[in-house]
């Protein structure tokens, strides 16, 4: 496994576990499988809806002595409903007990969208509450407040541009250390990953396989395909590795951290060990050629017409 570190020296592993999209009756099974054959690092959300049976199996798997605490990095994020002073804190505390955990390694501001408070995925503009009714900023201190009470020990932020990362900087004078974002060879997003270096933010490539199992809804037609792309099979071929690992490693060699969702024992395996394949320079400039800026997760569910979110402002 390859590491990568944060400002204080911790390491996060390259390689996590993606769990979105893993189903409650799933993920329980996945995550002990993944902890078994060495997988330390595992990617949750509130929003995700499993986070109860991720805990279960952490503790399960700690109690067998599979893995300790210490040796684990585990990453939550704050959903788009509880963005307010006064909801963060118990918003993490609800993610603790749900993963029966003291403390996570990683907490992130979900998306940079405010919905309202009983609300999960808005379905019309009233649904939607404004940036100016609740600023980032607000949010991002309170995230602030949580890293110094110690019930995270490092935060970030996911789907951020770097005008809404200076926005919260400036504010605070405290830099997010984490920028989660879709990446993957047809999205590859080199000026958004070298603000990031730039600003020693480290980036972390969500639906790096292009999650073909999201949502019915949010699958469009003729979009394009990775594992049909003839470079990253023949890449793959010339490694006698699979293409996932290709786009995997891709990932890991140009220094993000990337987050594979697997439930299936076999690509469980196979992921991680995607982690230690190295692609020469020339390979790495044939992947690098296959940027399309394409987006699977386009986000218009979070700008219902009537709302004041835009593609552009959420992106922007
Ligand atoms: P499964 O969970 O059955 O393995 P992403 O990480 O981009 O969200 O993609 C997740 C999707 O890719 C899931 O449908 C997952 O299915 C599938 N997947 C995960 N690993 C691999 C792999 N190594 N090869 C092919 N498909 C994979």
């Amino acid at each position: 496994m390859k590491y990568l570190k944060f400002k204080n020296g911790d390491q996060i592993p390259s390689l996590g576990l993606g769990t979105w999209k893993s189903k409650p009756g799933e993920v329980y099974d996945a995550v002990r499988e993944a902890i078994k054959i060495g997988y330390t690092h595992f990617d949750c959300a509130h929003v995700y809806g499993n986070e109860t049976e991720i805990g279960q199996a952490f503790t399960d798997a700690i109690q067998a002595g599979e893995i300790k605490r210490e040796e684990m990095f585990v990453t939550s994020k704050l959903w788009n409903n509880r963005h307010k002073t006064d909801q963060i804190k118990p918003a993490i505390e609800l993610t603790l007990k749900n993963l029966q955990l003291e403390y996570l390694d990683l907490y992130l501001i979900h998306w940079p969208v405010v919905i309202a408070d009983e609300v999960n995925y808005p379905s019309n503009a009233n649904e939607m509450v404004s940036l100016k009714e609740v600023p980032l900023e607000e949010t991002w201190r309170g995230m602030v407040e949580l890293q110094k009470a110690g019930l995270a020990k490092h935060i970030g932020v996911s789907n951020f541009s770097p005008s809404k990362i200076d926005l919260v900087y400036k504010d605070s004078g405290v830099m997010p250390e984490m920028n989660q974002v879709e990446s993957h060879l047809f999205l590859q997003q080199p000026k958004l990953k070298s603000y990031c270096d730039e600003h020693q933010i480290l980036f972390t490539a969500y639906s790096p396989l292009g999650s073909s199992d999201r949502p019915a809804n949010r699958i469009s037609d003729n979009e394009p395909k990775l594992f049909e792309n003839e470079t990253i099979k023949s890449i793959a071929e010339e490694k006698g590795v699979s293409p996932a690992q290709i786009m995997l490693a891709w990932a890991v060699n140009r220094k993000s951290v990337v987050i594979p969702k697997s439930v299936n024992p076999g690509r469980l395996k196979q992921n991680l060990e995607a982690a230690d394949i190295d692609l020469n320079d020339d390979q790495m400039k044939r992947l690098t050629n296959l940027n399309l800026d394409y987006r699977y997760i386009q986000g218009d569910f979070w700008c219902p017409e009537g709302s004041d979110y835009t593609l552009e402002s959420l992106w922007g």
